[in-house]
């Protein structure tokens, strides 16, 4: 939508300029008559001073949809780091290094932001290393199936339509019911066939999540629902997305990982996410200094953990106390991370951060944020672009880095070792691993 804002000034502005443009060259004609009388009345009558006048006429009203954007669009920072070559060589280094944990994780994973799929309409997903069809049927709901068809193979989500509460196939026609993925309609044969599969999905917090095990066991678990969203006193006010070539247990662990944030997160976000110049003296004036726990959550809630971090800014060794800040920072499951901001004067809103598989090593990772609708737009853009720089950073670290399984720690870590063991509760026996060919690379 932001790009169609985008676009609509840069052609109005465009649109200026021609007119400019023609407004020049008939300045002395006869047929431009009209228009000369206007350029004498305002005593612009030189073409230069048109032309003049004609690009700050453009540039103005590209500086006002600019301003508007910034104001009040959402943020959507969008970054495609995929690199089919460099997962390959991530893995052949790690094979070295031997074992990786399995690399699909039972559990919820986000699908898709609830905005991104309007009544009636079909998306193409990739999680998990399957390709799903999400859809969502006439009355609002939205459902995940595999892509495709078990006819003769089309992809539902490629041109397939939905009729009521089904997916038709663009190839024959057959139609599937979301709910269940059973064939309900053969155009062409009296008796229908078996059906597909459908993934467990449900739809809260503005995202469409689907679930994931192993042994196609039922949810274990329910996603929070977090009221201020459903109520809609919490609005959609953006949101980033990143592919990052790591294994997904390497994402959350960093909350474990207290020691880093001192050294990786501590130059000030002037300085930029390149890890080459984050340390540059031009910048030390402006410090983050972070204090962190981790701690896994009990009975019943034994699949959540809790990061409690506390944000003091300091410039020019001076501290801020108005910018303190105090993040909860709750996991829910290996996907799903409810980042929670509490300010006195900034206000109250979430960090949807979900870490999605789409290939073993593969790993997309989307922040959505919501916040108070009465504060202005600007105050929840700035907080998602300054986690982004600092996420930024992380990623660059994890894009990198190789999984190390049994790790050189001292005990200042032990939080690391605890996170692992919290963490492979999502693994069970029939995990999907990583697997070899003798010379090719199969996922
Ligand atoms: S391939 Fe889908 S109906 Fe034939
Ligand atoms: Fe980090």
């Amino acid at each position: 939508m932001d790009g169609h804002v985008m676009s609509t000034g840069k052609v109005a502005a465009a649109a200026v300029l021609g007119v400019g443009a023609v407004l020049i060259l008939q300045g002395g004609d006869s047929a431009g008559i009209g228009y000369h009388l206007v350029w004498r009345e305002t005593g612009l009558l030189g073409a230069p001073a048109r032309a003049v006048v004609c690009i700050i006429a453009g540039f103005s009203l590209l500086a006002v949809v600019w301003l508007y954007r910034l104001l009040f669009r959402p943020l959507e920072l969008l970054k495609d780091g995929r690199s089919r070559a460099r997962a390959a060589n991530e893995v052949r280094r790690r094979r070295k290094i031997g074992e990786l944990p399995p690399v699909y994780p039972n559990g919820w994973y986000r699908a898709l932001d609830s905005h991104m799929l309007e009544r009636g309409e079909v998306r193409s997903v990739t999680v998990l290393g399957e390709q799903v069809a999400v859809f969502r049927a006439q009355d609002g709901k939205a459902y995940v199936v595999d892509a495709y068809c078990p006819h003769l193979g089309a992809n539902l989500a490629v041109g397939g339509q939905v009729v009521g509460n089904c997916i038709e196939c663009p190839f024959h026609g057959w139609q599937f019911d979301g709910n269940d993925g059973k064939c309900v309609k053969i155009p062409y044969a009296e008796k229908v066939c078996q059906g597909m599969r459908c993934w467990p999905s449900c739809e809260v917090n503005g995202q469409i999540l689907v679930w994931f095990h192993c042994d196609g066991e039922n949810p274990q678990w329910t996603v929070p629902e977090q009221q201020e969203i459903t109520k809609g006193e919490w609005v959609y006010r953006g949101r980033t997305e990143h592919f990052i070539n790591a294994h997904i247990q390497e994402i959350p662990e960093n909350a474990a990982d207290i020691a880093h944030l001192a050294h990786l997160h501590t130059p000030g976000m002037v300085s930029g996410v390149d890890l080459r110049y984050t340390n540059s003296k031009i910048w030390e004036f402006v410090r983050h200094d972070w204090k962190a726990q981790w701690e896994p959550e009990s009975e019943p809630n034994k699949h959540c953990s809790q990061m409690l971090v506390k944000h003091a800014l300091t410039v020019f060794g001076h501290h801020w106390p108005l910018l303190d800040v105090q993040v909860v920072a709750r996991q829910v499951g290996p996907g799903l991370v409810f980042l929670l901001f509490n300010h006195s004067f900034l206000g109250r809103g979430v960090i949807m951060h979900c870490v999605t598989p789409v290939e073993p090593l593969l790993q997309c990772v989307s922040h959505t944020i919501f916040y108070q609708s009465n504060i202005p737009p600007l105050v929840p853009k700035f907080i998602l672009r300054a986690e982004c720089i600092q996420f930024e950073r992380d990623v660059m670290i994890w894009n990198n880095k190789k999984y190390i399984s049994k790790p050189l720690l001292v005990k200042e870590d032990s939080a690391i070792q605890k996170h692992r063991r919290w963490f492979s509760q999502f693994y069970s026996e029939n995990s999907p691993r990583l697997q070899y060919r003798r010379d090719t690379l199969d996922f």
